[in-house]
């Protein structure tokens, strides 16, 4: 078992400088049994690094999770079920299945990050959540070593949450996750607006998965930085989630304000859309700023510190709260 001391700045789309007790790849289950039973501790596992904020140091072993392949274990006429290892990429995961024609992906393309995190907080865009196609997933808990297979059920799925950021935290190691992936008569998800309009502007009328794949490509090339080039970890914040009567209220003082019905009680209002009202879109201090796109993304233009952009999500999230009294919630893990 190899322990790598270096900094974690590699190992997360922030680009952010932090050290650790060492990173250790597990590239199988039996790499994860080797470490266990080492007994050292605490160990913290990462995956693609694309949802985390190292806001300092870490006293804790890194386990980054490099466990791959991509397996179809059942199928009938209509649809397969793919397991899939968690170290994989998850876009590589979307590509793989268009390749095989398979749908159920393709309004979750260019998600950055791995397949072991996307059921940690039920990864979702343009009208689809992870959940939607979820089958299983297999893990091991930390602790016991004691390998577990849990079911869509007991993942407790909402909104950028699951029961592995909730009751579970940080107790079960990830190693595969199982999709239902149709083969045919794929169910297309194009409600969402912007698809809609990118498959006009390109004269699609009858769309294919990869058309959606495609379409979904060019909305996020459009409004979200590319980490590879700026540091950032998507949304920073999820999209509140507020009451009728306080949506009413708001609704007459901002008829412009665009929102998303829950139930009949509640409705969910961009948080991207409050920070932009709040004059915090682009707002850059040193090296970090709100992307001047998309309000909802903080961004490391290179030499941020970490602790500094959680002060900078802290500054957003009051300038929010004094302005619309709504509390946004960050979505991105703080470390
Ligand atoms: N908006 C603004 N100003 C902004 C950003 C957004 O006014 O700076 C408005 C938009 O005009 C639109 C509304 O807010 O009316 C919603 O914006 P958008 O469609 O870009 O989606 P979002 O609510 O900002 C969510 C997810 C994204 C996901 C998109 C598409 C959350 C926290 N974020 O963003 O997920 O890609 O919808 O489904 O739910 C992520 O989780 O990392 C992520 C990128």
């Amino acid at each position: 078992m190899e322990i790598i001391t270096e900094s974690l700045r590699k190992f997360n789309t922030f680009g952010l400088d932090a050290s650790s007790k060492g990173i250790i790849a597990i590239n199988s289950e039996q790499d994860l049994f080797d470490f266990l039973v080492q007994g050292l501790s605490p160990a913290k596992i990462l995956g693609g690094g694309s949802n985390i904020l190292l806001t300092q140091d870490l006293d804790a072993y890194i386990l980054k999770n490099n466990i791959k392949g991509i397996e179809v274990v059942d199928e009938d006429a209509d649809q397969v079920i793919v397991k899939v290892g968690a170290g994989e990429s998850w876009h590589q995961f979307v590509l793989w299945a268009l390749s095989h024609n398979l749908g159920g992906l393709e309004n979750l393309s260019l998600i950055p990050g791995s397949v072991g995190a996307a059921p940690m907080q039920n990864i979702g865009a343009y009208g689809v959540e992870q959940e939607n196609i979820f089958h299983s997933l297999n893990a091991i808990h930390l602790d016991t070593g004691v390998r577990k297979t849990l079911f869509k059920s007991e993942c407790k799925f909402g909104y950028r949450e699951s029961v592995f950021k909730n009751e579970l935290y940080s107790q079960f190691f990830i190693t595969h996750v199982s999709y239902i992936l149709s083969k045919r008569n794929h169910v297309l998800h194009l409600e969402y607006g912007a698809i809609k309009d990118v498959l006009l502007n390109n004269n699609i009328t009858e769309p294919s998965i990869r058309d959606i794949s495609d379409a979904v490509i060019e909305i996020r090339q459009s409004k979200l930085p590319d980490p590879k080039k700026i540091g950032n970890a998507g949304s920073f914040f999820k999209n509140p989630v507020i009451h009728l009567s306080q949506y009413q209220d708001l609704k007459i003082k901002y008829p412009d304000m665009p929102s998303y019905p829950v139930d009949l009680q509640t409705v969910k209002v961009p948080a991207g859309w409050l920070i932009e009202q709040a004059g915090m879109k682009g707002f850059t201090i040193g090296s970090i700023g709100v992307h001047k796109l998309q309000a909802l993304v903080l961004v490391n233009y290179g030499g941020g510190k970490g602790k500094d952009l959680w002060q900078l999500a802290l500054d957003v999230q009051s300038k929010v709260r004094d302005k619309f009294n709504i509390i946004i919630h960050p979505e991105v893990n703080i470390w």
